[in-house]
């Protein structure tokens, strides 16, 4: 795993987008999976930034979240497409057409995980992913468990998890789902290229058990060093140093 440390989250955003925005601008066409939470705020910032004063064009760009929770609808302020419009999607102008997501609201929740594994192929797979790491270890909602699965899935959410998204909740952490659908492990290890970005010294402990310790269910994100092309995109608080 390569791994690249900045001054601070800021600088992190600017670098990855940086990163991004020329695999953006190099390639007629480019599938990326993209993370919601507090940690890609600054990555989404600077991409909306670097899209302003270069004039970069998305059209040729299609995307795919990692997950989505049940019961909340795409357009609800909660939802996780809610905030990538918000951030991402709507200030950049890449069209509904070329988004894919899960929808948390689909009648048949498991149909809905397979019609999205199948939508991720058709795409001919990520080109690039870009994901954050829970502070339990998870990454997409993957949480650490006896057994993980290997696709997109229904999951329980645990309590750190929903702790850390009270705040799409207005704070309230009962009002966070208990479940979301999510890509799973081989979705994830399928991507071409992954960048992991993890920021604060409160993910120090987890990305220290990530770079350090062996492959364990009870920190999903271990499986990530079987994968050839990964890069960890730290600050110093989070790398340690
Ligand atoms: P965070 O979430 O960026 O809000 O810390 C990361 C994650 O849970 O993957």
């Amino acid at each position: 795993m390569k791994i690249l440390v900045f001054d601070d989250a800021p600088a992190v955003g600017l670098r990855l987008g940086s990163y991004l925005a020329d695999i953006v601008a190099a390639r007629a066409e480019l599938v990326l999976g993209l993370p919601t939470g507090r940690t890609p705020l600054p990555l989404y910032a600077a991409l909306r930034q670097i899209t302003t004063t270069r004039g970069l064009s998305w059209a040729g760009v299609r995307t795919f979240n990692l997950d989505e929770f049940v019961g909340v609808a795409p357009d609800a302020p909660g939802s996780y497409r809610a905030y990538m419009q918000r951030e991402l999607f709507g200030p950049v102008g890449i069209p509904a057409d070329h988004v894919g997501f899960l929808d948390g609201t689909a009648a048949d929740l498991d149909a809905e995980c397979r019609r999205y594994e199948a939508a991720i192929a058709a795409a001919g797979g990520m080109d690039v992913l870009v994901l954050g790491i829970g502070t339990n270890g998870h990454i997409g909602f993957n949480e650490p468990a006896p057994a993980l699965h290997a696709r997109t899935h229904r999951a329980a959410l645990q309590a750190a998890t929903r702790a850390s998204n009270a705040g799409q909740f207005g704070g309230d952490v009962t009002c966070v789902p208990a479940e979301a659908l999510s890509m799973g492990m081989a979705t994830i290890l399928e991507a071409k290229e992954i960048l992991l970005m993890a920021t604060g010294a409160g993910k120090a402990p987890v990305v220290r058990q990530l770079r350090d310790g062996g492959i364990t269910t009870a920190l999903p994100a271990s499986f990530l060093q079987l994968h050839g092309n990964v890069s960890l995109w730290l600050d110093a608080a989070a790398a340690d140093v």
